[in-house]
């Protein structure tokens, strides 16, 4: 059956640049190459659990100007239910610039009209979120908006997903109500309030949030908690690596699209470990998000 997923999260144009070496600071270098493709976590992952087979709400805003427009038309393209996307005036579309070199980058996000996004709009579609299998929440809007979309979402016995990223510390009243976390290593440190490294080993930090957390590690793949104590390791695949933008936002939305068909977290896991996978083998973050039958065809090859 197709899942409903709402997510609730940004939409940010990215301005993508390639360059063989990131300058230092007050250095100037070459670049390679320059692009303007639809991002933001939120927009990456409705599509990636588009694409995946899920019928999908998008809810966030985007700025009265042409990067909005586009990014609009993008969700649409990518049969993303756009209904709960406002355009809001005064403030731009956000964005993020990112470098990318040798595969692997650094982004600066400018939020903008993402931060419009308030707690207040998210009750106006309590109703979208009350009938949804799974909702999906990143922490690139207010958390304040978050915390609400928790809430509405738990009252409701509603599964819901949050991605933790960009890094931030969450209230413990708000980690009781979610289902899933998935931080990588740093977010899983900060999210708990620990400096990063600080407490040694993930498997402590994990093991405070017993059944909650399943932790990416990259290329390294996934760990998760089995239920019964135990820390599982759910192994990378090995792919060429083109660009690993997106690849956070496409495991996700493989786990919310498994999560939503009922299947248990190993499986979800896995299929979201295999996804991600597929996701790097393509420049910028939606290029290579792969379709259901892609992530299947990927399986029965390894
Ligand atoms: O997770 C990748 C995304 O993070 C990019 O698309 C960029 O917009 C930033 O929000
Ligand atoms: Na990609």
């Amino acid at each position: 059956k197709r899942p409903k997923i709402v997510v609730i999260g940004s939409i940010n144009m990215d301005l993508v640049t390639e360059t063989p070496r990131v300058p230092a600071l007050g250095e100037t270098v070459l670049g390679s190459k320059f692009s303007t493709l639809p991002g933001g976590k939120g927009a990456n992952q409705a599509v990636a659990c588009a694409r995946l087979g899920a019928d999908v709400y998008m809810i966030g805003c985007v700025g009265e100007d042409s990067f909005g427009t586009m990014l609009i038309d993008n969700l649409k393209k990518e049969g993303v239910r756009v209904d709960g996307v406002e355009p809001v005036t005064q403030t731009a579309t956000g964005i993020a610039s990112i470098v990318v070199e040798n595969g692997d980058n650094s982004i600066i996000v400018v939020p903008g009209a993402n931060h419009a996004l308030t707690p207040d709009k998210v009750r106006r579609v309590e109703a979208m979120i009350r009938e949804a299998d799974v909702v999906l929440l990143q922490l690139e809007i207010p958390l304040d908006t978050v915390v609400e979309a928790v809430r509405i979402a738990r009252k409701a016995d509603v599964p819901v997903i949050v991605n933790p990223a960009p890094a931030a510390e969450l209230p413990q009243e708000v980690l009781k109500d979610i289902t899933v976390l998935t931080p990588n290593e740093y977010e899983l440190a900060i999210l708990l309030g620990k400096k990063p490294g600080e407490h040694g080993d993930f498997r402590g930090l994990m093991a405070s949030h017993h059944g909650k957390l399943v932790m990416t590690k990259g290329s390294d793949g996934a760990y998760y908690s089995d239920g019964n104590g135990n820390i599982r390791h759910q192994p990378g695949f090995q792919v060429e690596v083109v660009d690993t933008t997106g690849a956070g936002d496409t495991f996700n939305a493989a786990l919310a699209v498994m999560i939503g068909q009922g299947c248990s977290i190993a499986e979800a896991v896995h299929y979201a470990v295999a996804a991600s996978a597929l996701s790097v083998t393509k420049f910028g973050a939606q290029g290579g998000m792969p379709s259901h039958e892609q992530v299947v065809t990927f399986l029965k090859q390894t």
